[in-house]
């Protein structure tokens, strides 16, 4: 075998190799075509009956047993700082610095959003309902839920109580 025969069944032999390896994975493609799911892919599990979210259920009552909830939240001096920086980025859009219903989104509404500065219709609720109304939201106010805790809606109400 001179060099050059030598060199043609080299290659020879490794174009058989390189097909039988390629064939291999065309025919065998156990391991390739395995069945996966990628996320939130079908079929999904439900959770059992009467599972919780591992951080629990947020309260959100009904109007007429809302009324009668206290603010969990003492009204500390902190409580009201943290409602009042709360109270510029949801409510202040809608309902203005002073509350009173002349916010930038909150002056195109028709009606405008209800006053809940001093002196507003906040002074006829009770706490509970301020917080029912923030959590689920009335008419076109939407709700508060997904966005802002059920701790931070309560120091909410106290920054609205400390309203002057
Ligand atoms: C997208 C605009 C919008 C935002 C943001 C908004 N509100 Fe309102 N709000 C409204 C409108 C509109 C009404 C009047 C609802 C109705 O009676 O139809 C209203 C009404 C209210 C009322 C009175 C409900 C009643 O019975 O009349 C309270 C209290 C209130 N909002 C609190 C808040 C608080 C607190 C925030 C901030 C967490 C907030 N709102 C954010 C639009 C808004």
């Amino acid at each position: 075998m001179n060099g050059t025969m030598r060199h043609s069944a080299l290659v020879a032999v490794s174009l058989f190799l390189a097909l039988v390896l390629f064939a291999c994975e065309k025919i065998d493609r156990n391991m390739w075509d395995n069945p996966a799911f990628g996320p939130q892919s079908p079929p999904v599990r439900t959770p059992p009956e009467g599972s919780v979210p591992t951080k629990g259920l947020s309260h959100r009552p009904a109007m007429q047993a809302a009324a009668s909830l206290s603010n969990p939240v003492a009204g500390s001096a902190l409580d009201v700082e943290g409602g009042k920086a709360l109270f510029t980025v949801y409510c202040v859009p809608c309902h203005g610095v002073s509350g009173k219903g002349d916010g930038a989104v909150g002056r195109k509404f028709s009606p405008t959003p209800s006053n809940i500065g001093p002196g507003g219709i906040t002074r006829s609720m009770s706490d509970g309902e301020i917080y029912t109304v923030v959590s689920n939201g009335e008419g076109l106010m939407p709700s508060f839920a997904a966005d802002i805790s059920p701790v931070e809606r309560w120091r909410i109400v106290a920054r609205l109580r400390a309203f002057k």
